[in-house]
């Protein structure tokens, strides 16, 4: 009998949709005993968001600064798994709070130590760095990652952005004013995720997760866009600065909270386009990094 732990954080329910899809086919075997627990925090986040919360929650989630997690049960602690699966969304390009700061807690460190980690995103489509912090996390606990699953937006990122801003403030996932595409990981992508559960199925009888991840990537786990990497990477060294100021201003926070809101809607709208044309322009001339780059973040 193998265990199976599936950790998750979730507020629309997206991910927990997810990590179950993904799970259907351990449920058919005898062979798999799979338990769910999800991450809980001492003072949850407003679902759907107002506009305070959701720039005030930028500074902490970028610096990764941890919050109050409750630990799981004892009977989740209890038990040694064979694999643990954990379900994430990125918050400002970096894993958002409730899992950075459970990744941080001594739970943590229990359960993952010497434990293979699948990691399963689901978010707009900004992962790949936060995906870099995720692995200094699970390295600092002994974690053994052996497999990603990244499920995103695949709209436009324009389009995605406007969507995604609709459903956050009203808790809607719904098609904005009937014409616009629903936001997040599509439905059709969440239904055929039982795809993926079927793979890790395969190599967790086989007691082996050395080409889960090439098995994973030929079944469409993960798919990189150069520009959006380029933008993340260039998006974190700006949030660097923004996240330090704003934590040094304790007593002027709201008001430079409303600058980095400007900062931001000037970002995505006028600097970004400016990026993209950019990008396309000097495309020929980094081909050859952008493969290298593609290779290495479909990886492990
Ligand atoms: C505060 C906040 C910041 C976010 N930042 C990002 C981001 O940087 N990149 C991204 O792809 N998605 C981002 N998202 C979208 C989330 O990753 C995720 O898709 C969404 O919150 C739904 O997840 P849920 O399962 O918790 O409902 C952000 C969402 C929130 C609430």
């Amino acid at each position: 009998m193998k265990n199976v732990l599936v950790l998750y954080y979730t507020q629309s329910g997206q991910l927990e949709d997810i990590v179950k899809n993904i799970t259907l086919p351990f449920l058919d075997s005898q062979e798999v005993k799979v338990t769910f627990c999800d991450i809980k925090l001492e003072k949850p986040f407003p679902f759907p968001w107002d506009k305070h919360s959701f720039f005030d929650a930028f500074p902490e989630s970028f610096l990764q600064i941890p919050a109050v997690v409750y630990p799981p049960s004892d009977e989740v602690l209890s038990r040694k798994y064979d694999l643990i699966i954990l379900g994430y969304q990125v918050w400002y390009l970096s894993p958002s709070i409730p899992i950075n700061s459970f990744l941080k807690s001594n739970s943590a460190r229990q359960l993952f130590e010497n434990t293979p980690v699948i990691t399963v995103v689901g978010c707009r489509n900004m992962w790949v760095m936060a995906q870099e912090k995720v692995k200094l996390l699970l390295k600092d606990i002994n974690a053994q990652l052996v497999g990603n699953i990244a499920l995103t937006d695949r709209h436009i990122n324009h389009i995605s952005v406007i969507t995604i801003v609709q459903w956050m403030f009203t808790g809607k996932k719904e098609k904005y004013l009937g014409i616009f595409p629903k936001p997040g990981v599509s439905d059709e992508e969440i239904k055929e995720s039982p795809k993926f559960g079927k793979i890790i199925l395969e190599h967790l009888q086989k007691n082996s997760f050395e080409s889960l991840q090439a098995d994973l990537i030929a079944g469409n786990a993960v798919e990189i866009r150069p520009f959006l990497i380029e933008m993340d990477k260039k998006a974190n060294k700006m949030f660097e600065k923004w996240a330090g100021l704003i934590v040094r201003k304790t007593s002027s926070r709201p008001k430079w909270l409303k600058v980095f809101n400007i900062y931001l809607l000037v970002a995505i709208w006028l600097i970004s386009p400016i990026v993209y044309i950019l990008h396309l322009l000097k495309y020929p001339l980094v081909y050859a990094k952008i493969k290298k780059e593609k290779v290495y973040y479909k990886g492990v």
